[in-house]
């Protein structure tokens, strides 16, 4: 049916107030993050010792540190898994700027393996191919929710003498096999910013089984000590350290968010769910799906413009945005979550992190390539794809989910409005 496009003057599937904000607020966050405001430790105070061990037991892990971000989790997965100057890290092609900067924070370099189309996660067959005899971990990023086959990834590192990494800081409550994610790898990290599935503002957590992995993860956290504060500190410094605590305020906050975190999952499910029975069937896109045996948790609910089929192979990129520009103009919150793949940054094209070309100049490395016709499918994801996030989220039910469908296939039925933007 023709109905004239909001891009072309014609009214919009989801006017402004559509979507509520993201997360939900209660009382029991006012309540927490007060308590901790009344409290007299305001750094890494009581919440931040009783967040770690509540997520611990909610992930299905024996440690977990909490910290100022995900990065810093990450950073220090590197330092946990025993990385050092000149050592190689695979990562894919496709992520998170610091699924790959994480690496050179600890003068390693990282490799890129190129992703799969269907599940826009790393492609695991194509990881051995970059297993060199200086590779030390690979960084096993749950792209959007959907867990990596950690199955596999895990079969490839006990070959190698690999360590894994899992970055599940999009993926929290994502199951693999009917298991938790974060607790599948020698260690993972997670991030609590503001538009992840538990947002505390801005946050982190490092978790592991494995106790060695945490001794070395937590000096880095904390200055290089080997003692956390309230321990009986020495405040020498033994090694490599920075700053990455998390403060209470935050933890308490989180604390308050974590006790809702599975009801929120839920919701984001059911909202995914709607989304894709309603898209259907929509000519011209391509849906993202859950293989058997991985349950997505749908941070982000990406879809790809089929450009074959719509005839536009040629200009993809700039059709892409055309589309974007008409599905925003309904009202609808989408755009590309990433617009450059990892190598294409120029932090690596011109593989200089530190100044003077370090680490990749460092004695230790050994030249890598970063030539961008090796992640034809990255490329074309790039090219290809709009993602959605807090029309997904709760408090938002199924209506907006609904809606949400409704201006994706408004647009994707008035393609030749669609054209003639300028
Ligand atoms: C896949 C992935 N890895 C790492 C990060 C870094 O987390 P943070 O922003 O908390 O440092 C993010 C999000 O920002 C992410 O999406």
């Amino acid at each position: 049916m023709t109905q004239k496009l909001a891009i072309a003057g014609g009214p919009q599937v989801m006017p402004p107030g559509t979507v509520k904000p993201w997360p939900p607020i209660d009382d029991s966050d006012r309540q927490m993050v007060l308590a901790s405001l009344e409290g007299e430790n305001h750094s890494f105070g009581p919440n931040c010792v009783a967040f770690q061990e509540e997520f611990a037991a909610w992930n299905g892990n024996k440690h977990a540190i909490t910290t100022n971000s995900g990065t810093a989790a990450l950073h220090m997965g590197l330092v946990a898994a025993g990385c050092g100057a000149g050592d190689e890290v695979i990562v894919p092609a496709y992520s998170w700027s610091s699924s790959a900067t994480c690496v050179m924070q600890h003068n390693c370099i990282p490799v890129f393996v190129d992703i799969e189309f269907d599940t826009m996660n790393m492609d695991v067959d194509k990881i051995e191919a970059a297993v060199t005899p200086r590779t030390k971990a690979i960084i096993a990023v749950h792209l959007h929710g959907l867990p990596v086959n950690m199955e596999r990834v895990m079969a490839i590192a006990d070959k190698h003498g690999l360590t894994v990494i899992e970055d599940a800081c999009q993926a929290h409550g994502a199951k693999f096999d009917g298991r938790k994610v974060g607790a599948l790898g020698h260690c993972g990290a997670f991030s609590f910013n503001q538009n992840k599935c538990l947002c505390s503002g801005e946050g982190g957590m490092f978790v592991t089984d494995d106790e060695a992995m945490l001794e070395r993860a937590k000096a880095l956290w904390s200055f290089g000590e080997t003692k956390a504060p309230g321990d009986s500190r020495d405040y020498h410094v033994y090694a490599m350290g920075w700053m990455y605590r998390n403060n209470d305020l935050t933890a308490a906050w989180g604390r308050a968010q974590l006790r809702k975190l599975d009801h929120h999952l839920e919701v984001q499910r059911e909202n995914a769910a709607c989304l894709t029975e309603h898209l259907q069937g929509v000519p011209g896109l391509i849906l993202p799906t859950a293989p058997e045996g991985y349950e997505h948790n749908w941070y982000n609910y990406t879809i790809r413009f089929d450009m074959e089929a719509l005839g536009h192979s040629h200009d993809a990129r700039a059709f892409r945005d055309k589309l974007i520009r008409a599905l925003r103009a309904e009202g609808l919150d989408t755009g590309l979550w990433q617009s450059f793949i990892l190598p294409a940054m120029t932090v690596f094209q011109a593989k200089d992190g530190y100044g003077k070309g370090c680490p990749w100049s460092c004695p230790h490395a050994h030249p890598v390539d970063y030539s961008l016709d090796q992640f034809p499918v990255a490329t074309k994801h790039l090219e290809t794809h709009t993602g959605m996030t807090y029309p997904l989220r709760a408090p938002n039910g199924t209506e907006v989910a609904k809606l949400a469908a409704k201006a994706v296939a408004k647009v994707m039925s008035n393609l030749d409005q669609v054209e003639d933007i300028q």
